[in-house]
């Protein structure tokens, strides 16, 4: 954040945009960014903020600063045209929102999450401050509608363990409580790539009166329970799994039954997108022997290594060093 000024500018995104968001979006991943599937209710938010940045009067990139909790700040949707190669637009976006959030009083949390390899990401960040919060593994099965048909499911499932979706919240806060599912995660709740801080109300609010929990009962209380949510950002078939647990494999199992059901039932829709692999199970875990074995019974594998997925947190003071210098170091 020293030396020349950096020549990216920094605005609002507005409509017009899109066209040239989507063109970088698709140079990204090889085309699987979630970028398109976000880019209007982004454009929508009013609390956060969707930055473009423009180089030479050209949009060249974009940042999104989000709010998770009216005090809970997340930064995600960094992007620079790989064609570019003046270096310095992730600083220039930093800049923009830290001005922004300096000298608030009440923020609570500036997180982001990144993958282990994302060198660009990790240095830049680091270099403005951020430390490392909590290292976790983004586990996931990723099929072909024929791959999905061939995924072997319990005939138990709507017979002697019957899921069904539990709407009690004491009955399901104190599972998971007594689960620790997430203690073991830093407190946090990791959907995808976006992770929220812990509360009951969140947990209540955010899946349990949505109807996103779904479990197997007892005699004495849930036999096991799994949080999951449908990805909206890409075609119906992709789903995010926040938590998962069971008192034994064959519970466990049937809970993962439950979410390939699910997914098969959308696979009988026409095929869209024209990704190889539309079906998806995204579970991001700490380390817990449990939850990777059942990951690896049913599929759920790391993409290059375990460990890969990191949160990333500003320390508060160094948004108040910000507003009284002007700069993040
Ligand atoms: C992330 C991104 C916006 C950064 O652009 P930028 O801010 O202009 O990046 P810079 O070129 O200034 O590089 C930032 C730092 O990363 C380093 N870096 C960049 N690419 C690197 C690589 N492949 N390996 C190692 N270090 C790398 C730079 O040397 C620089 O380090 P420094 O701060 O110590 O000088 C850009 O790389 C991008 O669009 N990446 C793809 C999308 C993405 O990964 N977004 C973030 C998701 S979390």
């Amino acid at each position: 954040m020293s030396g020349e000024p950096a020549p990216f500018k920094v605005r609002p995104m507005t409509p017009a945009d899109k066209p040239a968001v989507l063109a970088i979006a698709a140079q990204m991943w090889e085309g699987s960014d979630y970028l398109p599937g976000v880019f209007d209710e982004w454009l929508a938010d009013r609390n956060g903020e969707f930055a473009a940045v423009d180089l030479d009067g050209a949009l060249v990139g974009c940042g999104k600063l989000t709010f998770l909790t009216p005090t809970d700040a997340w930064l995600e949707g960094l992007r620079k045209d790989p064609g570019v190669r003046r270096k310095g637009l992730g600083a220039a976006v930093a800049a923009h929102f830290f001005s922004r959030l300096a000298g608030r009083g009440d923020l609570t949390s500036l997180r982001f999450s990144t993958y282990v390899n994302n060198l660009a990401s990790i240095s830049l960040n680091e270099r403005l401050g951020f430390r490392r919060r909590t290292v976790l593994s983004s586990k996931a099965w990723e099929g072909s509608r024929a791959e999905l048909e061939a995924v072997r499911t319990r005939s138990s499932v709507g017979a002697r363990s019957r899921v069904e979706t539990l709407r009690d919240e004491t009955v399901v806060l104190d599972y998971l409580d007594r689960a620790g599912c997430f203690p073991a995660s830093g407190s946090l709740v990791v959907e995808g790539w976006r992770t929220w801080p812990f509360s009951r109300e969140l947990v209540a609010a955010r899946y349990i009166r949505t109807g996103r929990c779904r479990g197997i009962m007892g005699p004495r209380g849930p036999r096991g329970l799994a949080i999951w949510v449908p990805d909206t950002r890409f075609p119906p078939g992709r789903v995010k799994l926040v938590c998962l647990d069971a008192e034994d494999e064959e519970i466990a199992d049937c809970l993962f039954d439950d979410i390939f059901l699910s997914l098969r039932a959308v696979a009988t829709a026409p095929p869209t997108g024209a990704a190889a692999k539309p079906f998806e199970i995204q579970w991001v875990i700490p380390d817990v022997e449990r939850w990777k074995r059942w990951c690896a019974a049913r599929g759920l594998r790391s993409d290059e290594q375990e460990d890969d997925y990191f949160v990333y947190e500003l320390p508060l003071a160094e948004l108040d060093r910000w507003a009284r210098e002007g700069r993040a170091t």
